[in-house]
């Protein structure tokens, strides 16, 4: 895929990040030794977006795997630190299912009989197909989206949702990157600020100037306007869990994006992996919403830009109701209404 950016990678058995919440000033890669670094870097948004907490979690849980001990103490190891690792952050449902997955598989091969040493690569090529899954799932997602989308042009997006928000590839902006790529015809986007954090004015619109897409960073409160002004034709978004009805959680402001696309008759389209199906969230009343710290709001890089005492509220998260979504792009293909991808992953082909 070129122009991807993988936010992570492994030098043999040795994990790096590249540090998100340095970008664009800084690119630092940081080596994670332990679950506890791992529970920091997710937690400070070193490594962020759905699926690349789930990835990073995962290798993270398979360099547990490989220290010393029995095959049980091990699996009691990787259990306990997947706990850890899940409770970093609660919205994006990838995460949980990435412990979860390498927790069934290290109980899974302990019942084998095998070496520690065999089992620990069991573990890790559990980790790398997560990943490679993940990559897959992105080029799926971005041949179905563009289908979607035969001669737009004009898009909006919000938040990260690249090759640093998954394993390298990209799911809203996979989408756009993919039609950008195909070349016949002149791509341009419109990337929001995303508040408090700014993961699109300082991520996306790095991650759409490295692949050299004509592109503009607007305010998050200028989005409905950019939307009817520049004749938006599509607003494309990622998300970090979808409830079997549909309603989606992603990026706070996502919601008022949903409204603005809908007064203003375009689609709005969520894309994202199956891993982000959450079949056990009945709708998004079920979706727990990470509230962060209130000094993110109340000061800008460090700087306080509210009056001293001040309280804030700092929903990292937002719930856009499934009657908003136009289409739900999944690697199975693009469904609508939006929960109709859950029968394709309650029967899969
Ligand atoms: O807080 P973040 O930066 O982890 O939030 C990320 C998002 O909301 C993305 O839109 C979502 O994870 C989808 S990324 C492919």
């Amino acid at each position: 895929m070129p122009n991807s950016m993988k936010p992570m990678r492994l030098e043999d058995d040795r994990l790096f990040l590249l540090d998100q919440s340095l970008l664009p000033g800084r690119e630092v890669w940081i080596e994670i030794r332990d679950t506890e670094a791992m529970h920091e870097a997710i937690g400070a948004l070193r490594v962020r977006g759905a699926p690349a907490i789930g990835i990073a979690a995962a290798l993270s849980l398979a360099q547990e795997a490989a220290r010393a001990g029995t095959v049980a103490e091990r699996v009691a190891r990787v259990a306990a630190a997947a706990e850890r690792l899940r409770a970093a952050r609660p919205t994006a449902v990838n995460l949980a299912w990435a412990c979860d997955r390498i927790v069934d598989a290290a109980r899974g091969l302990a019942s084998s009989s095998l070496s520690p040493a065999s089992w620990s690569d069991g573990i890790r090529a559990e980790a790398m197909a997560i990943w490679n899954e993940d990559l897959a799932a992105s080029e799926a997602m971005a041949r179905h989206g563009a289908t979607l989308f035969p001669t737009a042009t004009r898009f909006l997006t919000h938040c990260n949702t690249g090759g640093l928000a998954t394993g390298g590839g990209g799911t809203a902006l996979g989408v756009i990157l993919g039609l950008h790529r195909e070349g016949n015809r002149a791509i341009r986007v419109w990337a929001t600020e995303t508040r408090p954090l700014l993961q699109g004015a300082r991520l996306t619109a790095w991650e759409l100037r490295r692949a050299g897409v004509d592109a503009f960073v607007v305010a998050d409160g200028a989005a409905a306007f950019t939307i009817r002004r520049r004749g938006i034709e599509g607003v494309l978004v990622g998300a970090d869990r979808v409830a079997r009805n549909g309603d989606v959680a992603n990026k706070i402001g996502t919601y008022a994006l949903a409204l603005a696309a809908r007064a203003a008759g375009i689609p709005f389209v969520v894309v994202a992996p199956v891993s982000t199906l959450d079949p056990a969230a009945a709708s998004g009343e079920a979706i727990p919403v990470e509230e962060r710290n209130a000094s993110e709001v109340t000061a800008f890089a460090g700087v306080p830009t509210a009056p001293d005492g001040m309280r804030a509220e700092n929903p990292a998260f937002d719930i856009t109701p499934a009657d908003l979504v136009t289409a739900l792009v999944t690697e199975q293909g693009a469904f609508s209404p939006p929960s109709a991808a859950f029968a394709a992953v309650d029967t899969p082909s």
